[in-house]
């Protein structure tokens, strides 16, 4: 008996594909799937068959039954198909063809925020200041008033290259000293600028941290720069990017490049102040380090600063996208997992 179910399909199978007209499409399905076709006959005859084996040869009819009816779809689809590209003049284009599905690529989520980040400092009159990935010891640390053996070198855990004095950023604070250089005419011109892009640290990879990351530095120089106007500058921007309501705060703080030094703090935006897991009960979120630039460092940039002054931030990107998404583990970022990556 389960012979037949075999017979029946390959016969089935292998007779639909000279089936090439609707007529024989009929036909083919009266002759295995219709009330009197061969599928049905199975069916009746499972009376005759012997109690224990009836359930599991009523399975197998079924499965058959499923099959030939695809079978069937897809014939039926075929045949329609080809009636239709039949009409078709010589070069006519066939609009019935379901179109090839073109799969669409999307915006990495650092690149998502960066963008968001550049519009806003744009729009506050700040341009965008590429510099390097690999950068020199003395840029990344020494110009910026950390000399060799300045204490503060251990807060970043630095990945060198085969020649000592050629690293990849620790951060995107180097980027000031060239900018200065290449921006500010010896010394005579104002500037304002951020400086986006990745930055790398030989740290121990965990939820919290990567060796790599984005950072986006800010620098404004000119002649009366003054505390005030960066803390109003970067309220302003937490407005814009949090909302209009957004609260910040400054904490004293210390960075060798500026001087005096504040962490920003804006007010929670998951908890509204309340306190909440994400900020870990203060109600507050450090969005970014910053302060006046160091007088030192101004000289390093060809700026006298008897004269001139300027003020400095740096912000992670990576952390504002995390909180916004709740997104709570930073591997995610570069791990190139697509679940993860197509979910923005
Ligand atoms: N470069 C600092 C870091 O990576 C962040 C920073 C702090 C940048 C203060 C600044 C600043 O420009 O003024 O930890």
């Amino acid at each position: 008996m389960s012979n037949t179910i075999e017979l029946i399909r390959e016969e089935a199978l292998a007779s639909i594909l000279d089936v090439n007209s609707s007529d024989a499409l009929v036909e083919w399905r009266s002759r295995f799937i219709g009330r009197k076709g061969a599928v049905n006959g199975l069916f009746n005859t499972i009376g005759t068959l012997p109690r224990d084996e009836r359930a599991a040869f009523g399975q197998r009819v079924n499965a058959l039954q499923s099959k030939l009816t695809e079978a069937y779809d897809k014939r039926e689809a075929l045949i329609r198909q080809r009636a239709l590209a039949m009409d078709l003049e010589d070069g006519d284009i066939d609009i019935s063809l379901p179109a090839h599905p073109r799969p669409k690529g999307g915006l990495h989520p650092s690149t998502r925020t960066h963008r968001e980040f550049q519009k806003i400092w744009a729009d506050m009159g700040f341009h965008v200041y590429q510099s390097f990935d690999v950068e020199e010891d003395d840029f990344n640390f020494t110009l910026l008033n950390l000399p060799p053996h300045h204490p503060a070198r251990d807060m970043q855990d630095t990945f060198y290259t085969a020649n000592p004095k050629v690293l990849l950023r620790t951060h995107t604070s180097p980027g000031q000293i060239r900018a200065m250089r290449e921006l500010g005419a010896g010394g005579s011109q104002p500037i304002r600028v951020i400086l986006p892009g990745m930055c790398y640290r030989q740290e121990q990879v965990t939820a919290r941290s990567e060796i790599q990351f984005t950072q986006v530095e800010g620098l404004a120089i000119g002649r009366n720069i003054r505390m005030s106007d960066l803390k109003g500058t970067i309220a302003e921007f937490a407005k814009r990017i949090y909302n209009p309501n957004a609260k910040v705060r400054y904490r004293a703080s210390y960075f060798p490049f500026t001087e005096p030094s504040m962490e920003v703090d804006v007010e929670c935006f998951l908890c509204d102040g309340e306190g909440c897991r994400v900020c870990k009960y203060t109600g507050w979120l450090e969005i970014a380090g910053s302060g006046m630039v160091h007088p030192t460092v101004l000289r390093n940039g060809g700026y006298d600063p008897n004269v001139w002054s300027g003020f400095a931030f740096g912000m992670g990107p990576e952390r504002i996208t995390m909180l916004k998404h709740g997104i709570q583990d930073i591997r995610y970022f570069w791990g190139n997992d697509l679940r993860f990556l197509k979910q923005f």
